[in-house]
């Protein structure tokens, strides 16, 4: 079946503060570029570029950003064909393919489903400054991308959630909260989030010796 891979890039970046995280670089290539060579596999790539970014000058569908990330996707699935739509957050560079595999073959069965990983600290509870309860890490998950449903299941989400006004953070939540059952399949420690300054260091770091 044919696989869209959507990817919102259309973030402000403001917690690193060097404009639009999509076009930072490591080693040489943007964020935006790494991924596309993680999903140039896939039958159709279509990217969410902010304001004023749309000339990315590589050869590839573009759809306005929206003003959070779920208006991002929901344009962005709304114009994707794919039976299966993928949902990557382009601050993912490193795109591993095995991880990728596991989580295609069991949104081919079920509809719907999000790589995942363990929670490898002691998760507990801040209660003003202080060591609160501890939250059982074996029953907890860091929740990855890329996200993978059947087109129809998220487009439905997308549409309701949008008449309704509500905002998730990702897009499990959001089919979750339709009712649908979203699967976890185990991810890969390598498809972190650049999200902080020192982040950009760790990607260098793994940049060097990646070769997918
Ligand atoms: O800010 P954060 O890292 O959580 O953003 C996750 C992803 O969502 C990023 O790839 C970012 O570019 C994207 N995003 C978007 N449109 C927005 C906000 C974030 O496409 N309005």
């Amino acid at each position: 079946v044919k696989v869209s891979v959507l990817l919102p890039a259309a973030g402000s970046g403001e917690r690193i503060g060097r404009g639009p995280k999509a076009f930072l670089k490591v080693d040489e290539k943007t964020l935006l570029e790494w991924v596309l060579e993680g999903f140039a596999w896939a039958d159709e790539i279509i990217v969410a570029l902010p304001k004023g970014f749309e000339d990315t000058g590589l050869s590839v569908l573009t759809v306005p950003g929206g003003a959070t990330r779920q208006q991002s996707v929901c344009n962005l699935v709304q114009v994707a064909t794919g039976e299966i739509v993928l949902v990557h957050d382009v601050a993912r560079p490193f795109v591993v393919r095995a991880a990728v595999e596991r989580l295609l073959s069991e949104v081919r069965t079920s509809g719907a489903a999000t790589l995942a990983v363990p929670v490898p600290d002691t998760l507990v509870q801040e209660q003003s400054g202080r060591y609160g309860a501890v939250i059982p890490r074996e029953h907890h998950r860091l929740v990855q991308t890329p996200q993978g449903f059947r087109r129809e299941v998220l487009l439905q989400a997308h549409l309701k959630a949008r008449v309704e006004g509500l905002e998730f953070t990702d897009d499990a939540q959001l089919v979750r909260w339709q009712g649908h059952p979203v699967a976890l399949v185990e991810g890969d420690r390598r498809m972190f989030k650049i999200t902080y300054p020192e982040d950009l260091l760790l990607a260098e770091g793994l940049a060097r010796v990646w070769n997918s």
